[in-house]
């Protein structure tokens, strides 16, 4: 085996290889857990002519339908295959061994791994227990060091920053030189956005996915929002040829018709508000969340691996339990429409009872 470069030695990236299209309910991924209609999946690749699978994909129509959601121009959009590998490009413009990387603790995981790979210092700021990220933590650990301040909005914690915190924060870096990636992933899910800030700030990056709400995790795109300047930077580290002719129609495709993803979303609020029902009946706690994923807290004596464990037996994934503050022993639940979330209930409620009543038995 020939070595890695010295950055890479001490990394470890775990692969989870298991099954789970067509194996059950996943609602382990935050994706969306319905299929799409097929009407819609045939219709696009009805549409899609052999000359556009030889020839390589030609984008610009979905630059402009994108640039057009956004409400600003061409100039100001990138495209990636996922938004994971926006992030990635971030890093590689911007970020050189010894710089400071300051980002949110629990956050999009991929954060920290960049910031091993590329050999920055991460500078993790910490939420209290009850879920509070004073935003003045975050400000006062940006420095002349500091080349990127990684925010999720909404976060892995299902809460966000409000808008004039991240202003506060984007005001703050930009005094230091540094860039703040604003990761709207799960947007549309929550309607708050910095796409409108993109014009009056020149150091910040909105980062936008169709893996959501969207529901086209499988397709891999995203795409970055910023000023031509900071989008022409980013060009630079482009691969030749970003997303293929297939995933880029169906984007279009969503982008013509903005009713699929904003019904999702509205089978989500539904299913949503149908857990936190069900989960309030069975007398646990659900975390309130903004996302299309909610937290659940079980009693300190049920053994959430155990609740997890058994939901995979029976075809259900879901997460955790987390370590760590906020989330510590927390499980997490993609949620989906209310019809869905009922199956899942079904099968929660057995399996809680079964665990919860083994511990009183004890
Ligand atoms: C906050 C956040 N950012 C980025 C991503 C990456 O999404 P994708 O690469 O599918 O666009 C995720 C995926 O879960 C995420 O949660």
């Amino acid at each position: 085996m020939i070595e890695p470069k010295s950055l890479l030695k001490n990394i470890i990236r775990i692969e989870d290889v298991a099954a789970r299209i067509g194996k059950g309910m996943r609602l382990d991924r935050n994706e969306r857990t319905t299929p799409l209609d097929t009407g819609i999946v045939k219709a696009v690749l009805n549409s899609l002519s052999s000359e556009e699978m030889v020839a390589y994909p030609e984008l610009e129509p979905l630059y402009e339908k994108i640039a057009r959601s956004t409400g600003l121009t061409r100039e100001n959009i990138l495209i990636f295959s996922g938004s994971d590998t926006g992030v990635k490009s971030l890093f590689e413009v911007y970020v050189e061994p010894g710089d400071e990387v300051v980002m949110l603790k629990p956050s999009y995981g991929m954060y920290f791994v960049y910031s091993d790979m590329f050999g920055a210092k991460k500078i993790a700021i910490e939420y209290d227990c009850d879920f509070r990220l004073p935003v003045q933590r975050v400000i006062d650990r940006i420095n002349p060091k500091t080349k990127l301040v990684l925010l999720a909005n909404p976060n892995h914690t299902g809460t966000v920053l409000q808008e004039e915190d991240i202003c506060r924060i984007i005001e703050a870096a930009a005094r230091h030189d540094a860039l703040v990636l604003l990761d709207e992933a799960y947007h549309q899910f929550y309607p708050g956005t910095m796409v409108p800030y993109v014009n009056q700030f020149d150091n910040l990056i909105v980062l936008r996915t169709f893996s959501k709400a969207q529901g086209i995790a499988g397709l891999r795109i995203g795409y970055a929002v910023s000023q031509p300047g900071n989008i022409q930077n980013l060009h630079k580290v482009k691969l030749t040829h970003e997303i293929t002719s297939v995933s880029a129609r169906f984007a279009e495709y969503l982008l013509d018709h903005p009713e699929v993803a904003q019904g999702y979303v509205r089978d989500v609020e539904e299913g949503k508000a149908y857990i936190k029902e069900e989960m309030t009946a069975l007398g646990l706690e659900m975390i309130p969340s903004v996302t299309n994923f909610v937290f659940i807290r079980l009693p300190e004596k049920v053994n959430g691996t155990d609740v997890v464990v058994r939901l995979a037996k029976k075809g259900i994934s879901i997460k955790g339990p987390f370590k760590g503050v906020p989330l510590e022993g927390l499980i997490r639940i993609t949620v989906g429409p209310k019809e869905q979330m009922k199956e899942l209930m079904d099968v929660f409620r057995d399996v809680y009872d079964d665990v919860h009543s083994s511990i009183i038995r004890d």
